[in-house]
């Protein structure tokens, strides 16, 4: 079987771009299973109820999140019920799950997530122990991991520590796709970050005017999204074989319009 990762969506243009390429790929790669990353979906910050709603129409099979998971309040009225939401398992507290078990063909597929330590929030759980503990407590066929985390060191570390226990392990969170896309060595579909869909000529989202005067000036102007301009879809393809249940291959897709 065939699943579709896509990159963190980033507002209008990511919505834009997110359902040309879908649509498109979905025919000619002749995709199963569709799994978004939808943290910055609504003006770059969180998912609303309508977003979410959206898509779902558009045939995702799940969504993860990631820090700005509960930025938009209408979220509160769909995460805790939505059995195809997922926001990072190792939050200390929130709303939601950290995973969920879709059955497709007879086949459990379970998505979890997790977010790092490094350069964010220190007070989540530790990502390892978290994970640890739950592919002792969650059985499933098939197990894919979005890490949402900053660094790249502990994004490595993560895929090799979990390396033959997951079938894919996709990094999110920092916007730019990688191109380390590998299989590791005991099986594991690897990517450091698949990368961001949305716009290409903002600061990993936001009006490139207002980062660079932050680091300039110290300015303070607010996070708006880069609603002109060219527009980026990243995402990745990994193939399962579905009587071995082995990870074949893993593509990075990365279109520029
Ligand atoms: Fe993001
Ligand atoms: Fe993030």
């Amino acid at each position: 079987m065939k699943i579709l990762f896509v990159g963190d969506v980033f507002s209008k243009l990511g919505r834009e771009t997110f359902a040309k390429n879908l649509q498109r790929i979905k025919e000619e790669k002749k995709i199963n299973f569709i799994i978004v990353n939808g943290e910055n979906i609504s003006h770059g910050k969180g998912m609303n109820e309508g977003h979410y709603h959206w898509l779902v129409s558009q045939g995702v099979n799940v969504i993860t999140l990631g820090n700005h998971s509960f930025q938009q309040r209408s979220i509160y009225n769909v995460i805790d019920n939505a059995s195809n939401i997922v926001r990072p398992y190792n939050f200390k507290e929130g709303p939601g799950k950290g995973y969920t078990t879709i059955n497709y063909n007879g086949l459990k597929i379970t998505v979890f997530q997790m977010i790092g330590k490094i350069f964010m929030d220190e007070n989540n759980y530790s990502p390892f122990e978290k994970t640890n503990e739950l592919l002792e407590n969650v059985k499933s066929d098939i197990y894919i991991c979005d890490f949402h985390a900053e660094t790249t060191s502990e994004k490595i570390a993560f895929g090799y520590a979990f390396d033959g226990k997951v079938n894919a392990i996709l990094g999110t969170h920092t916007h730019v796709q990688t191109s380390d896309a590998r299989i590791l060595e005991n099986g594991t579909a690897y990517i450091t970050d698949v990368g961001m869909t949305g716009p290409l000529d903002g600061v990993i989202g936001v009006k490139k005017s207002v980062i660079i005067d932050r680091y300039m000036n110290q300015g303070k102007q607010k996070f708006e999204p880069e609603e002109t301009g060219k527009t980026q879809f990243c995402a990745v393809i990994i193939e399962i074989d579905d009587r071995t249940l082995k990870t074949t291959t893993i593509d990075p897709i990365y279109v520029i319009e």
